[in-house]
């Protein structure tokens, strides 16, 4: 049966598939808007603690002053963790956060498809994977679409929205306007790889590896040549180091087999460190160390 669905809808309760930094960060953002959230991760383990390092982001921000306690609580009385895709049956909006890999994406739009209500509407955060396939998947194709953040997500203020080729007006409009009460400034972008924003940024992140790779100057000569050369808040390297660098490679990998022209083509170094195992700030090591607090060295 096919939904009728008309116009931007309220949402109120929303659901994120994934708990890593970019499921915590959409998960707080529409907790602090006023949704209702439920987070659901492979691992449920990994649901809660997404969910307690979500409650230790809103402290510090009590602390700072600029969030109060009573508003704080609030937030996370509506924040819930689950563990099967089941928990999303009541969702009025699904969005995905999963690591950047097609199978598993069409594989959980699949069972979104089959587990959520039918007017429900399918949002992916991916950042680089064809929106037209994964609504395929899901068996509702007008009622998905791609709503990309960015990271850190609380703190960044643009959300891409790409619709695939059978999104619907309706779903366009009301996830648009859910981005916007998430404070949130939203883009349309062509369902083209990479969209807008990583079509720019990949290939400057791998342009870095590159240098790095070609011996141009150091991470830290790289990476101060962009901040106070071009003005731009953080280095390449430190801004992959901040994505994962499994996740720059999946979308320069995304580029280079969709668009078919080698100027995408993954860095070998960037596949290196990938292949050791050091994706980042998350795991503690990229092109730079990070301690347990996150501090660079
Ligand atoms: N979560 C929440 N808040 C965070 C945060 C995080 N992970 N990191 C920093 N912040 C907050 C800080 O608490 C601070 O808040 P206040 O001003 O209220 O105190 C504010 O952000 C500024 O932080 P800092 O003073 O510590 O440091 P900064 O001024 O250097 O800013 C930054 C940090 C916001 C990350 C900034 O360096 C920046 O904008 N970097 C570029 C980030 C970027 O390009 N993101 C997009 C990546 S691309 C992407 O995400 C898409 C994709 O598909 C790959």
């Amino acid at each position: 049966m096919t939904a009728v669905v008309s116009g931007p809808r309220e949402i109120k309760k929303v659901g994120v598939v994934g708990a890593g930094q970019m499921g915590q960060g959409i998960a707080q953002v529409a907790a602090q808007a006023g949704c209702d959230v439920i987070i659901v991760d492979a691992a449920p383990d990994f649901a809660q603690q997404g969910v307690a390092k979500i409650k230790k982001q809103l402290d510090r921000l009590v602390e700072k002053g600029k969030l109060d306690g009573a508003a704080r609580d609030a937030t996370m009385g509506r924040l819930k963790h689950g563990s099967t895709h089941r928990d999303f049956h009541d969702c009025d909006l699904v969005i995905e956060a999963a690591p950047e890999k097609e199978e598993l994406k069409l594989a959980i739009f699949k069972s979104l498809g089959e587990v959520c209500k039918d007017d429900a509407i399918l949002a992916s955060n991916t950042s680089s994977i064809s929106i037209t396939k994964i609504a395929a998947a899901s068996g509702r194709a007008d009622r998905v679409i791609g709503m990309h953040f960015m990271n850190p997500v609380p703190v960044m203020k643009l959300v891409e929205i790409v619709r695939g080729l059978p999104t619907s007006d309706a779903t366009n409009a009301t996830v648009t306007a859910l981005a916007q009460r998430f404070g949130k400034t939203t883009i349309g972008a062509r369902d083209i790889p990479g969209f807008i924003v990583n079509r720019m940024l990949i290939p400057l992140l791998n342009e870095a590896c590159y240098g790095l790779y070609e011996g141009l100057g150091t991470a830290a000569d790289i990476d101060t040549g962009v901040r106070l050369g071009l003005n731009h808040p953080m280095g390449p390297l430190e801004l992959a180091d901040l994505i994962g660098l499994d996740t720059c490679l999946a979308i320069a990998e995304v580029l280079h087999r969709e668009l078919g022209d080698d100027k995408y083509r993954p860095c070998p170094l960037l596949r290196q460190y990938v292949a050791a195992g050091w994706l980042g700030r998350k795991v503690g090591r990229g092109f730079y160390s990070y301690d347990p607090q996150g501090v660079k060295s």
